[in-house]
């Protein structure tokens, strides 16, 4: 299923479908000689978001950098029964991270997207919410504004969501608040139309286990329910930020993306006594470039290289600038640490072969019907997603005294450190672990036995104690890293605090694997076969488990953390999101959030920006009046 492809070479070159208006991409030259007013590194998730939202106004021009190639027209990024083939292509990053010592010194896969739309072009569709005290947690730091309650707005205005009919509803168990959603938005989020095989057993699997059915974008997140995903109803493919937020505004003449552009670093200038962002350097076709900015630059290049491209514009800390020989601007400490991802394990369970699943994917005559009926029709297979969800408490799975024996392994005593602790609590009715099935091999752990079907059972950590960082390398024999070398990425899973990660994780896995044997999704289950059924008398050792098969679930987070009340010794951008020591640069994406959530991101990631470029655009208002005056 992780078919490498090669994606079509083609030059920058955008055309608006459709919409008349046909605007043709700048070169690489004459973006450089435009006189932008807002820079935008990353054509990303957040990225076109912020983009679209200041090139509202015709007379801001808006210029953005993506490394990537557009995937617009790209069946494995827009087809939602293909989830997860662009992971390893050329649409990803394919970012590793260095030796993790409790996990048996393997280095884990770091996807993330590498095209127009970054992450939200390669991300597996599931459209969601977190708690409210995960929110009020930002704002419990410091940070005015990042509260829930003032989040909601900024929640709902990305979003058009579609209502089920009233039979989908019934049929396939949807439990949704019209209120609670947004209906004029650019992302359409609605709910399948068709499901796999195990759906219909789910609900009632996880309520014998005590979990009940419940909506879960009020603020509280967790129970058993149907997943909500971001797809374009009308003909069932992936909507994102760029077949959203941009392409149908593309023929805006005071925007220009520029793709296959590679950002090399932030122009950071004394102007008047400040250290300023003045503009970018980029390269393109091999050639370099810097472009200006009269207003902002604004970094959305993710948790991985927005830090990275800090680091290597001298704002960081000066012992890993001094080591790459990168000359400090800003003594910035926190630039790069911080990193919270999420932590996921999976099993495989061999399932009944009567069951639908995607199988049928891989026969390639199959295939061409299924793909000539979805092209059709927009039915079939390819419409199917991933959305048998749980989000359980802790007190599902730990006793209370095992609860209080984790927090007395927890060392830390910043207010972050705190915050996780209080969340981790036996009596907190909080979403602490997901829980997902899916009747398919979504992940290669074993070569399929003809004939045979498999499902896995996915489990991811929330609320993780472990803390990691992203930094750009040392130089070699004098030679400073550039934003071609992959920074070093060390998420320091279960390491330190982490431990507690480690043993939460061990625990949770018999939950998920009651799942399977409780009915009546046991019903199509035949036996268990990653890991093996232990032999009689004995127990599966979960806690080997966890160590030998612990992976990345793609959710990293806080590199560029809001810094609060500790200012710059406790982040790297203010809750305006600009980068405290810098004039003229913020930075807007998931590499802001300070704690992490119980949530997939890119809902959040969506609100961070659309309240990141009000608070530009409010900027830039009171610029104006102060000039006019
Ligand atoms: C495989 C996968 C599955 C996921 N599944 C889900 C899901 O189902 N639901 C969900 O809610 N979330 C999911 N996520 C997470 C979610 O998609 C991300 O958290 C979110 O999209 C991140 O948005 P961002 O704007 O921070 O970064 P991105 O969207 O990653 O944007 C960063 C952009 O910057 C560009 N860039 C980076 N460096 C440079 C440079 N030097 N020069 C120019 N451009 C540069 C990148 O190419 C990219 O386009 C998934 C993520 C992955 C990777
Ligand atoms: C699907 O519809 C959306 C609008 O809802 C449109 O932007 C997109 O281009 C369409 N995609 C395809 C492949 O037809
Ligand atoms: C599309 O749907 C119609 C009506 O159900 C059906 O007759 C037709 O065969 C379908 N086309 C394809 C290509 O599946
Ligand atoms: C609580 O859970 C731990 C870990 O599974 C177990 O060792 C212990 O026996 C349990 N204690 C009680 C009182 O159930
Ligand atoms: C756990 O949560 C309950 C309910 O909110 C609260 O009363 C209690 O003080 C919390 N315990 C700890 C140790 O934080």
């Amino acid at each position: 299923m992780f078919i490498s492809r090669l994606v079509a070479p083609i030059v920058t070159l955008f055309l608006c479908l459709g919409e008349g208006n046909v605007v043709e991409a700048l070169t690489a030259s004459a973006f450089a000689a435009y006189p932008f007013d807002y820079i935008i590194v990353g054509g990303g998730t957040a990225g076109l978001v912020v983009a679209n939202r200041l090139s509202a106004n015709p007379n801001i021009k808006v210029g953005v950098l993506e490394a990537g190639a557009s995937g617009l027209d790209d069946p494995i990024i827009y087809t939602p029964g293909k989830v997860g083939w662009a992971v390893g292509t050329s649409y990803d990053w394919n970012f590793e991270t260095i030796e993790q010592p409790v996990l048996n010194d393997r280095k884990l896969g770091w996807s993330r997207g590498k095209a127009l739309g970054g992450s939200s072009a390669i991300n597996f569709y599931v459209w969601m919410r977190g708690n409210k005290p995960d929110y009020d947690a930002w704002a419990n730091l410091g940070n005015a504004g990042w509260d829930f309650d003032s989040m909601i707005p900024y929640f709902k205005k990305p979003e058009h969501f579609h209502e089920p009919s009233p039979t989908d509803a019934t049929n396939f168990k949807l439990d949704y608040v019209t209120a609670d959603h947004g209906s004029t938005g650019p992302i359409n989020t609605c709910y399948s139309i068709q499901y796999g095989g195990s759906h219909q057993y789910w609900h009632d699997t996880l309520n014998n286990l005590g979990v009940p059915r419940r909506d879960t974008f009020g603020g509280s997140n967790w129970g058993v329910w149907t997943g909500l995903t971001s797809v374009n109803p009308n003909n069932r493919t992936r909507s994102y930020s760029a077949s959203q937020y941009y392409l149908p505004f593309s023929y805006r003449t005071n925007l220009h993306v520029l793709t296959n552009a590679m950002v090399r670093k932030v122009v950071i200038q004394n102007v008047g006594g400040h250290q300023t962002a003045t503009g970018v350097v980029f390269t393109h076709g091999g050639v370099d470039y810097t472009v200006n900015a009269a207003s902002e630059v604004i970094l959305s290049a993710g948790t991985v290289q927005s830090p990275q491209i800090l680091e290597l514009s001298g704002v960081g800390n000066p012992t890993v600038l001094s080591a790459a020989g990168i000359p400090l601007k800003v003594n910035s400490p926190k630039v790069g640490e911080n990193l919270q991802d999420r932590i996921m394990t999976v099993m495989l369970y061999e399932i009944d072969p009567s069951v639908e699943n995607q199988d049928p994917l891989q026969d390639p005559i199959e295939l061409a019907e299924l793909e000539l009926e979805y092209n059709t029709n927009h039915t079939g297979l390819l419409t199917v997603l991933p959305t048998d969800f749980a989000y359980v408490p802790l007190h599902y799975f730990l006793n209370s005294t095992y609860v209080n024996y984790l927090r007395g392994l927890v060392t830390g005593t910043d207010d972050r450190t705190n915050n996780i602790k209080s969340k981790l609590n036996h009596t907190l009715d909080l979403g602490s672990m997901e829980f997902v099935f899916d009747p398919n091999q979504l992940f290669p752990l074993i070569t399929p036995e003809p004939g045979k079907k498999y499902g896995t059972v996915f489990q991811m950590l929330q609320y993780p104690f472990s803390t990691g960082s992203i930094h750009i390398p040392a130089a070699v024999g004098g030679v400073s890293p550039t934003s071609d070398d992959h920074p070093i990425i060390d998420p320091k899973y279960y390491e330190g605090d982490g431990i507690v990660d480690m043993y939460t994780m061990a625990e949770a896995q018999k939950f998920a694997d009651s799942i399977a044997r409780e009915s009546p999704l046991s019903s199509i289950i035949v036996q268990r076969v990653v890991p093996p059924e232990p032999a009689p008398g004995t127990e599966t050792d979960w806690l080997q488990y966890v160590k030998d098969t612990t992976i990345s679930d793609w959710h990293p987070i806080g590199t560029c953390a809001m810094g609060g009340t500790g200012g710059i010794a406790d982040g790297v951008v203010d809750e305006k999101l600009k980068v405290y020591g810098v004039k003229r640069l913020r930075v807007v994406d998931a590499s802001i959030i300070p704690v992490q959530i119980s949530s997939h991101l890119q809902g959040t990631v969506y609100a961070i920006a659309e309240k990141g470029a009000d608070m530009i655009l409010q900027d830039y208002q009171c610029k104006r009046r102060r000039r006019r005056r």
